[in-house]
């Protein structure tokens, strides 16, 4: 299995040995019998394998994990009830207090939050290396370094080979939140990032309907991630969820084919525009990280766009949101469905002016998530609403 096509549909799945079904079983389960008291004294003290309680571990969930390793080129992973409970989880069995994190911005603002709120207050220092540069933001307490491989909502990269190889030569771990990219686009862990982080809430599930989490790396970092995360702080994936997950990558590399597709339509589409100002897309040759993107992503620009018009104001921004009739004006990204929102007044309404200048987040910006409806219905359908932006 070399291609992440075949790969996105068999790996960690088999047929049932017991019934023949084809589709991974849920597990809807709490406990696990294991028959004689001495058959469960050994999977406790992990001399046999076998399942005993879902909190720790689940076949269906099991399965997922199995699927992500395989596509994140990964020896291990470990699915959450979340993307935030993934990243509460790594910080939670990796880092301890006097340790220091330092982050490549922007980040998503729940994961900066959770570090600020959390992690500092449990003595975790958090150090934003954005400005000054991550090697001369490294000190001996350093002990993590995060970046995204694809940053929201001005979609910036990162050079991962870079970050990882200045990480690396200090001893200091690193984990890449691979959600806006998938591991169709890119797959960090090949650049000598150590975890690769998903909310699968987005692209992995696709359909707009389950919330999970996945971190994939070595055996080594994920068993105490894992430790951590289910056994202390219990915040596993339903097999429900899981179930979902697994139906949804099946079809992952060919809706990010048509994501990527349908978004650098839209994107040259927006960039023709008179009442459109700038426009953020890694596809575009005018994205001033595009040789970047052309070398890390491969095939394709992932299927997010942002765009400023020309009236930088609320009020056109608005005018334009509310009539658009194929995008739903909503949060979250990565769903079948074509989303548009308007970033100062949702996802960075919570962050200071400061940070939103800083981020572009001006007040005409909106942020679009292509779907996989047609490109042509897309444009038309922008073309109607930006008639009323200038
Ligand atoms: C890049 C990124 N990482 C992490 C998260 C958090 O994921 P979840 O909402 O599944 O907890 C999000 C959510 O929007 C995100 O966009």
């Amino acid at each position: 299995m070399t291609h992440l096509r075949t790969r996105a549909v068999h790996a960690g799945q088999h047929p049932d040995p017991g019934t023949g079904a084809i589709a991974t079983p849920i597990s809807q389960t709490t406990a696990f019998g294991y028959g004689t008291l001495e058959h469960g004294a050994a999977i406790f003290a992990g001399e046999a394998p076998g399942y005993r309680y879902s909190r720790f571990a689940n076949p269906t969930v099991a399965a997922l994990e199995a699927k992500m390793a395989d596509l994140e080129g990964a020896q291990a992973a470990v699915a959450f009830s979340s993307g935030t409970a993934a990243t509460s989880s790594v910080l939670l069995g990796l880092l301890n207090p006097g340790d220091e994190i330092a982050f490549l911005g922007p980040l998503y603002g729940g994961t900066e939050g959770l570090f600020r709120a959390v992690g500092e207050r449990f003595g975790i220092r958090v150090v934003d290396a954005t400005q000054q540069g991550l090697a001369a933001s490294l000190t001996p307490a350093t002990r993590m370094v995060w970046v995204e491989t694809l940053t929201n909502p001005s979609l910036r990269l990162h050079d991962l080979a870079e970050v990882a190889a200045i990480a690396k030569a200090r001893g200091v771990l690193t984990v890449a939140d691979n959600t806006f990219c998938t591991p169709c686009l890119v797959r960090p862990l090949a650049y000598g990032i150590d975890l690769a982080m998903h909310s699968m809430t987005k692209y992995l599930g696709g359909h707009g309907d389950a919330t999970g989490g996945i971190v994939a790396g070595s055996v080594a970092l994920i068993a105490p991630v894992r430790k951590t995360g289910l056994g202390h702080v219990g915040g596993n994936l339903s097999p429900q969820e899981a179930f979902l997950f697994l139906r949804g990558i099946k079809t992952l590399p060919l809706r990010m084919a048509a994501h990527c597709e349908g978004a650098a339509a839209v994107a040259h589409f927006l960039a023709g525009h008179p009442a459109v100002r700038v426009v953020h897309y890694p596809g575009l040759a005018s994205h001033p990280q595009h040789a970047l993107a052309r070398r890390l992503l491969q095939g394709g620009f992932g299927g997010m766009v942002a765009f400023e018009l020309v009236r930088n104001e609320r009020s056109a921004a608005a005018a334009v949101l509310n009539r658009l009739q194929l995008f739903t004006q909503a949060v979250s990204l990565g769903d079948v469905d074509s989303l548009a929102c308007h970033p100062a007044s949702t996802t960075h309404s919570f962050v200071t002016a400061a940070v939103r200048a800083q981020n572009g987040v001006t007040e005409g910006l909106i942020r679009l998530s292509v779907g996989i409806e047609h490109p042509d219905d897309l444009m038309a359908d922008l073309e109607h609403a930006l008639r009323h932006a200038v």
